[in-house]
């Protein structure tokens, strides 16, 4: 083997017919024709037929007939142009094989959990891959020899290059911020690290390098970037990480429309590298307008379906139900299905939607109405009036074959979180989400705070700027009118990134950890060093974080962000691969002064 004489599968093609050529990579799908015997050579470019002929070389394939699927070997052969019908048409290198003169075998195999023979890319294409997921993660470094592993993390690469080339024609520079830190509140709890030298006292992994990248502007980098791990010990949902990348980026004495034009321009750059094409300007979108018409903050724009409010048609209905909430200043609002009355059956609305799936999503009921000569029919219509019935088919537009979806409560935020669900619920059953379709667009104009148990909590992070002075405000009500610079970059309903305009100056910094509930002493103790930092010359600045995992998955059309990322924690944030997280020796919690008063039971897994 000669590593400078190497050449890659899928280099070969008909042009090298008669080269003598030398291979190395992995034996994959072995068949024994009698008096020839053929198989795949798979490395990291793709796959090539070989065959071994025992009467152009005995010795070959003696040695052939040792091989099993996942050896690894390099060959040396002779480029041949297969015979006609012999040619496969689906494989790049389907027009040649390669005939064997020489093999060694560096090392041999045991045979594979699971099949991952290049037959996958056709399993993949046309089928989920049907391996349980812990099989795949435990023996990830076999799952990711499959074709379209490969791929995906191929692609995340090609991503991750085309983002440092944009940062860097753009004039950002690529500064990496610390690992081991003081923890900064963004809402998740933080992964804590231990020190020996300090005894009693811990790092905290970076949930994001914010305060770091606000520091980089108060020193005058003016433009910085870094594709960067994030930790967050947080309630794992399907496209949820302990571990995620961001990219991430900060810029000084800009606005808004920098932001959004630079990364309206990322975004066309990185779905062309994936042959898609989106176009900026991206739509805007407030919250309480996201909140109201499609009852999320991260709406999905792919389909209509919009949420309609039709509390003020129902205040004297005879439907019980409906005329207490709407008396009690309570929200009724509905969706409209179009054209699915003869799909969703009675049974379906009653059982399932009603008596299932919006429990299941926090709502107490559904009510349900379908459209027929041009009048409403349900088990319920009897108790609205024919004006009510007009308004009701006037207010959603609705033609005979729709169904109309209709959640009520006092609460509203409850009424168009459910009603949002179900919205998503409805289209995805139905195959209403145009699947082709890329929807981006902007949230703006987020509440600064929320209000939980009495308490103001940020929606963002602390250092989002918000729209208007609000120093010596101390009204909650007051406060929570008060909306903030922040930003989501939403995509076909995914929050693919989120940023703001910050605070640049230390007073109104201190107001929001006030706001907060911290202390003086408490703000001096946790973030006195970031107010002190802000009193020498801050410019006003801004940025944002894209999730780098959820885009990856997105451009690529993934089921879930552990596709594209190689070694992914699994649904209960642990590595059946490696088995972290676990129990560690006593002498190392010596070491760190710790004693573990909790039973020891072994990993997770
Ligand atoms: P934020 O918390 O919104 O903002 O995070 C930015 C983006 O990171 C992605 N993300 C995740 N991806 C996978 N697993 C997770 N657990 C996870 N959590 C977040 C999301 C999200 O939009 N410092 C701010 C950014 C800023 O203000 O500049 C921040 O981290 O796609």
């Amino acid at each position: 083997m000669n590593w400078k004489n190497r050449r890659y599968t899928n280099d070969m093609s008909l042009s090298n017919k008669g080269d003598t050529v030398e291979l190395s990579g992995w034996i994959d799908t072995i068949r024994d024709h009698g008096q020839l015997l053929f198989a795949h050579l798979r490395d990291v470019s793709g796959v090539v037929q070989i065959v071994f002929d025992p009467q152009v070389n005995a010795s070959c394939y003696a040695i052939a007939e040792s091989l099993r699927n996942e050896f690894t070997v390099t060959l040396t052969g002779t480029v041949l142009e297969r015979e006609g019908d012999a040619k496969n048409p689906n494989l790049p290198t389907g027009d040649i094989e390669i005939e064997v003169s020489d093999i060694v075998i560096h090392s041999t195999a045991n045979t594979p959990p699971f099949v991952l023979t290049e037959k996958s890319i056709l399993d993949d294409e046309n089928m989920p891959f049907r391996v349980d997921e812990d099989l795949r993660l435990t023996y990830r470094y076999l799952d990711l020899r499959r074709p379209s592993m490969q791929h995906k993390l191929k692609m995340r690469s090609t991503i991750f290059k085309a983002i440092r080339d944009f940062f860097d024609d753009n004039g950002f520079y690529d500064i990496e911020t610390p690992v081991l830190t003081k923890s900064t509140p963004e809402g998740a709890r933080d992964y804590l690290v231990p020190s020996r030298v300090h005894a009693n006292q811990f790092y905290a992994l970076p949930q994001s390098p914010q305060l770091f990248k606000q520091l980089l502007m108060c020193s005058g980098f003016d433009k910085y970037y870094q594709i960067v791990k994030c930790f967050r010990d947080e309630d794992l949902r399907p496209n949820r990480q302990p571990e995620f990348t961001q990219l991430d980026m900060e810029a000084s004495f800009i606005d808004e429309s920098f932001i959004f034009a630079l990364l309206e321009s990322l975004m066309e750059k990185l779905f062309a590298v994936v042959g898609k094409s989106v176009q900026g300007p991206f739509p805007h979108i407030t919250y309480h307008e996201a909140m109201d018409r499609y009852g999320s903050d991260r709406p999905d724009l792919r389909f209509g379906m919009e949420m309609v409010n039709v509390t003020d048609h129902l205040t004297a209905t005879g439907y019980k139900i409906f005329n207490t909430i709407a008396n009690a200043n309570g929200l009724i609002k509905g969706i409209k299905v179009d054209h699915h009355a003869d799909l969703m059956s009675k049974s379906f609305l009653q059982e399932e939607l009603a008596k299932k799936v919006v429990p299941s999503f926090g709502g107490k009921g559904m009510s349900w109405m379908k459209v027929s000569d041009g009048k409403l029919v349900s088990n319920i219509v009897q108790f609205f009036s024919d004006a009510e019935q007009a308004a009701l088919i006037d207010s959603f537009k609705a033609v005979d074959g729709d169904v109309l979806l209709l959640v009520a409560d006092t609460n509203h935020h409850l009424v168009n979180d459910v009603l949002g669900r179900l919205r998503l619920y409805v289209a995805e059953k139905f195959n209403l989400i145009p699947q082709a379709c890329i929807a981006p667009c902007w949230v703006t104009h987020f509440p600064l705070f929320e209000e939980k148990e009495g308490q103001l909590m940020s929606i963002h992070h602390p250092f989002t700027a918000p729209d208007r002075d609000i120093t010596g405000m101390t009204d909650h009500a007051e406060l929570l009118t008060v909306n903030s610079r922040g930003y989501d970059l939403v995509i076909n309903g995914e929050e693919v990134g989120g940023g703001s305009i910050r605070i640049h100056d230390s007073e109104t910094q201190k107001t929001v950890f006030e706001c907060l509930g911290l202390t003086s002493e408490e703000i001096e103790e946790k973030f006195g060093w970031f107010v002190q930092a802000l009193q020498y010359g801050t410019p006003p600045h801004g940025g944002l974080a894209l999730g780098l995992d959820r885009l990856t998955g997105l451009l690529l059309d993934t089921d879930s962000i552990r596709e594209v990322i190689a070694f992914p924690k699994n649904r209960t944030a642990g590595c059946p691969l490696t088995h972290a997280p676990s129990v560690v020796s006593d002498d190392q919690l010596d070491d760190l002064n710790i004693s573990v008063n909790v039973p020891v039971s072994e990993s997770i897994l």
